[in-house]
């Protein structure tokens, strides 16, 4: 597949077989995560791994946007590696580190016939709690990682994009 048949063809899926993640594929998904560009080239994002039971009862409990998936990828970064802007005491790369990085593994995961759904509804400090992460490391998103249950099918809106005209503009 073409990057845009790739493009193309993904969507959030919100509902997933039992099938497990075979390790394999989850290794290849996370090395080619580790391929991503980062500010500076920091590599200040960490990925937690949750598949334990325990991980997965914890997950439940801290967003609403838990669909069941074998495997949740937590996505942080660590603020003393993060890329800090001139002037801007508080702005860093690390969520756009983070947010590059994942986007590997969507489509990582779709090459590898599975599924992902980006989730940011969860209070960060409550996750990062739960996983004990350290206090220099900041939660900025989940990741859903599974095979698609049969009979899934896209959000009903998943297909609606604005016009070029809405969203670009050429200067
Ligand atoms: C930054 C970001 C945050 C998102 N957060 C959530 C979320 O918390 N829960 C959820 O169900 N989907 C979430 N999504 C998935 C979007 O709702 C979804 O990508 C969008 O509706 C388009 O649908 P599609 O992915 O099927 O094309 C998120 C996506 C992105 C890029």
């Amino acid at each position: 597949m073409t990057f845009e048949e790739m493009a193309k063809a993904r969507y959030s899926v919100r509902k997933y077989s039992d099938k497990k993640v075979e390790d394999e594929k989850l290794q290849k998904i996370l090395q080619v995560a580790n391929l991503a560009p980062t500010a500076k080239n920091t590599q200040c994002v960490r990925i937690y791994v949750l598949k334990s039971d325990e991980a997965m009862n914890k997950i439940k409990g801290l967003t609403r946007c838990s669909y069941g998936a074998p495997v949740v990828l937590l996505f942080a970064y660590e603020e003393s590696e993060a890329f800090c802007y001139p002037n801007q005491e508080v702005l860093n790369s690390g969520a756009e580190d983070c947010s590059i990085v994942a986007t590997h593994v969507m489509f990582e995961a779709l090459e590898q016939g599975l599924s992902t759904c980006w989730v940011n509804v969860f209070t960060p400090s409550e996750v990062e709690k739960a996983f004990h992460l350290p206090p220099t490391e900041h939660a900025v998103l989940l990741m859903d990682l599974g095979y698609e249950a049969e009979g899934n099918t896209p959000a009903p809106r998943h297909g609606e994009k604005k016009a070029l005209r809405e969203i670009v503009r050429v200067l």
